[in-house]
């Protein structure tokens, strides 16, 4: 079978690795790929907003499945017109990815069918935001209500900061992201990234992953995209996940089935821990990155076959297999990240890093410039070790980190380390 593969981050150079260990798998295209995703895919340029340029690219190129990484694509409708097309496609409905496209729908629908989360309130109108959040304790949470590339989420410790974040948002930082904002009671807990392929109507969880969402060791600093991940993260037991599953992914696959928008994809639940129990976050609607690099790494299964039983609600038919051993991914990242940062700076020492053993090195935002790997994004690369335990993943990891130069390199030193306290 022919695929396409649509994105450029860590995250797909992970799944084009995976998808290349299928038998099924025929030819790979991506777009806009990386110089990693080169190695496993031929690359091809398409416009992928012109969903039109999309299908007769694959009416052409006989793909059997187009894979949609991230979330843009998917909240844009591109599997519904690829499925109109009559190409089958892995991702969730317009109408499904509503649940990472706007904060409000998913708070409702937690609301109506009793999902734990944090208590909350919608605004559309700049004043009530404020009259509320001086009447409301701190630390408080701001949020825009549409995507914002990770920056619409304030945790406020003062009225002020909170009130200085429904300004933003009212006053478009955001754009149209911001023109609703809901504002949200603090939860305090460990946060773990839970995922499960959901087929519309069955859902079965991946094996557990936590990331580093703050750029400065210690998990302090601006938040990013992600600044390292692994799995299995041991503060999710199997009780927890049983209930994770009970209390939040079922009935929201139950609740999007009742209005007629089911999911299929992968469901991504940011979860806090809190006393009471696992609460829900927020959903993203794809794989997260970097947490798919080391799900990947440790995924046995072939992930063609997933990913179509996923699409063709075979779910219920279908166990999935993991390596045993854990995994780790140290993102390597261009100074000043998430702020401003200098692109293209030439990185050496790759191949000496993968030859170290357990290591696969995933790019992130890479081009090939006259031959050169070149760094072009803010996230570069995903370090990404496996080992008997997590302390070996670990330092197999870093000893592959020191191997790779380039001269306007950041990562953290301290990947894991809740984890390995706990080990
Ligand atoms: P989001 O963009 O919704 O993922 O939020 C970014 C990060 O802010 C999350 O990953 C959490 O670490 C944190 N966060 C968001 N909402 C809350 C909340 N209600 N309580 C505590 N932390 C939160
Ligand atoms: N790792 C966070 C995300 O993918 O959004």
């Amino acid at each position: 079978m022919n695929v396409l593969l649509i994105g450029s981050g860590g995250r797909e150079h992970a799944l084009a690795w995976k998808l290349r260990q299928s038998p099924t798998l025929a030819r790979l295209f991506a777009t806009p790929g990386n110089a990693g995703i080169a190695e496993h895919a031929q690359i091809v340029a398409l416009d992928v907003g012109d969903h039109q340029a999309v299908i007769e690219f694959c009416k052409t190129h006989f793909v059997g499945l187009v894979v949609v990484g991230p979330e843009g694509p998917l909240i844009a409708g591109l599997v519904d017109d690829l499925e109109a097309a009559g190409i089958p496609a892995f991702g969730p409905t317009k109408a499904a990815a509503r649940l990472e496209g706007s904060k409000g729908f998913t708070k409702d629908l937690c609301s109506v069918r009793n999902i734990p989360t944090a208590a909350y309130r919608r605004f559309a109108d700049a004043a009530e935001a404020r009259d509320y959040v001086r009447s409301a304790a701190t630390p408080i949470v701001v949020k825009a209500d549409g995507l914002a590339a990770g920056k619409g989420v304030t945790i406020a410790a003062t009225t002020a900061e909170a009130l200085a974040a429904v300004d933003d948002c009212f006053g478009g930082a955001f754009g149209i992201a911001g023109s609703e904002v809901v504002i949200e009671e603090f939860l305090t807990g460990e946060e773990v990234s839970f995922f499960a392929l959901c087929d519309g109507v069955n859902a079965i969880p991946l094996a557990t992953a936590q990331d580093h969402k703050r750029v400065l060791d210690g998990d302090r600093g601006a938040n990013t995209g992600g600044m390292g991940a692994y799995s299995p993260a041991a503060i999710m037991t199997d009780a927890l996940c049983e209930r994770t599953m009970a209390r939040i992914i079922k009935p929201t696959l139950a609740a999007m089935a009742a209005r007629g928008a089911p999911f299929k994809g992968v469901l991504y639940a940011g979860i806090i821990l809190t006393a009471e129990g696992p609460k829900l976050i927020e959903y993203n609607v794809r794989f997260g990155d970097p947490e798919c690099q080391v799900l990947m790494a440790r995924l046995e299964s072939d992930l063609l076959d997933l990913l179509l039983a996923t699409r063709e609600g075979r779910l219920d038919k279908v166990s999935l297999s993991w390596l045993p051993e854990p995994a780790i991914t140290v993102v390597m990242t261009a100074q000043g990240y998430p702020g401003a940062y200098k692109r293209g700076g030439v990185i050496t020492g790759l191949k000496e890093a993968a030859k170290l053993p357990g290591v696969t090195v995933f790019h992130a935002g890479t081009t090939l410039v006259d031959g050169a790997v070149t760094a072009t994004g803010g996230r570069v690369l995903d370090v990404t070790a496996t080992g008997p335990t997590l302390i070996e993943a670990r330092n197999r990891a870093y000893a592959a980190v020191e191997k790779i130069d380039w001269p306007e390199v950041y990562y953290r030193k301290d990947i894991g380390w809740r984890a390995l306290a706990r080990a």
